[in-house]
């Protein structure tokens, strides 16, 4: 009989403890009541099924069929607000671009601890950006001048091409190679050799930091996946190569204070190690090495991509 009772009270209180936390999880994922229309969300994937399955060009035209120009999504641990159309994204973009000026919580920006144009926002950001633009158009950027320096790539390279006498071997990392030293021709002042092995080993890590980012996906929306034993979405595979090619990077800036002439200012590089020398005396000042040496790493990345 007590056995019996027992028995009874202890499915009792798990039916209890079940119903309870499938009520606080359905709490929890419930549209904020100032957020726009939405399909409904389930507990803890949130509206991410109706994503899935192929094409999500193909979900998000349906889900503004039915919910209009601006809906919202629960994805996983976060909110995402979805704007269609031409004029409402350009109210939101240039009208109230503050509003959405700063970064979300996620797994590869928190990498950063708000640093570089990719991760910082508020003044840090504007202050950047601002400089970045202006900097990366005096030294060609967009303009003319670069596509002559581009031009000089591509014949290095198709001279590269010609000393195989037409013997088949795999162009891909040599083109990599090739693609990256436009852009450390503006940063860091001069290209690299294609079988130069320490840029054969960065470049290397580039294209292995966005095979990882792809697998990290996961991540953006379920934080708590990156703590699971093991590395099964690579969030510390990505933390690692982050290291190293910040590190690439911190001995080039290296090279080029001890080289430093601001009477000759060669590339990005030299450039922001001037500003940094004109704002050193003030206190807050947002032009700091630990910047510099987090912007490198955002230019390549968007270049690659
Ligand atoms: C914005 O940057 C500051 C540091 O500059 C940081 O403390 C804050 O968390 C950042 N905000 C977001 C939303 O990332
Ligand atoms: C070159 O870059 C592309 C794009 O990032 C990548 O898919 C490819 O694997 C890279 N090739 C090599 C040999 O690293």
């Amino acid at each position: 009989m007590m056995a019996y009772l027992l028995n009874v009270s202890i499915t009792e209180v798990l039916i209890g403890v079940t119903v309870g936390l499938i009520c606080w999880l359905w709490m929890r994922s419930r549209r904020p009541a100032d957020f726009p229309p939405g399909p409904i969300p389930l507990p803890l994937i949130g509206n991410i099924h109706q994503l899935s399955g192929g094409n999500i060009v193909k979900a998000f035209r349906r889900l503004r069929k039915e919910y209009g120009d601006i809906f919202s999504l629960s994805m996983g641990s976060s909110w995402v607000i979805v704007v269609n159309g031409a004029e409402d994204l350009r109210e939101l973009l240039l009208k109230r671009g503050d509003c959405i000026s700063d970064r979300p919580h996620i797994f590869i920006l928190k990498l950063r601890e708000n640093h570089g144009i990719i991760a910082s926002n508020g003044s840090t950001w504007k202050h950047q950006r601002t400089f970045a633009h202006q900097k990366l158009r005096d030294f060609g950027f967009g303009r003319r001048s670069f596509e002559s320096r581009i031009s000089e790539e591509v014949d290095i390279f198709l001279k590269y091409l010609e000393d195989f006498k037409g013997k088949p071997f795999d162009v891909s990392e040599k083109l990599n190679i090739s693609i990256s030293n436009n852009v450390m021709s503006i940063i860091i002042g001069r290209r690299f050799d294609y079988d130069d092995p320490k840029f054969k080993y960065f470049v290397g890590l580039l294209t292995e930091n966005f095979k990882n980012a792809a697998l990290a996906g996961p991540l953006y929306f379920f934080p708590i996946l990156a703590k699971l034993p093991g590395d099964l979405f690579g969030a510390k595979k990505i933390v690692d190569i982050s290291i190293k090619l910040r590190q690439f990077y911190k001995d080039e800036i290296k090279e080029h204070k001890a080289t430093y002439d601001e009477k000759n200012i060669r590339d990005f590089t030299d450039a922001y190690l001037k500003e940094m020398e004109l704002h050193k005396n003030e206190k807050d000042t947002t032009f700091t090495g630990i910047e510099l040496s987090h912007h490198a790493c955002c230019f390549y990345l968007h270049t690659e991509q």
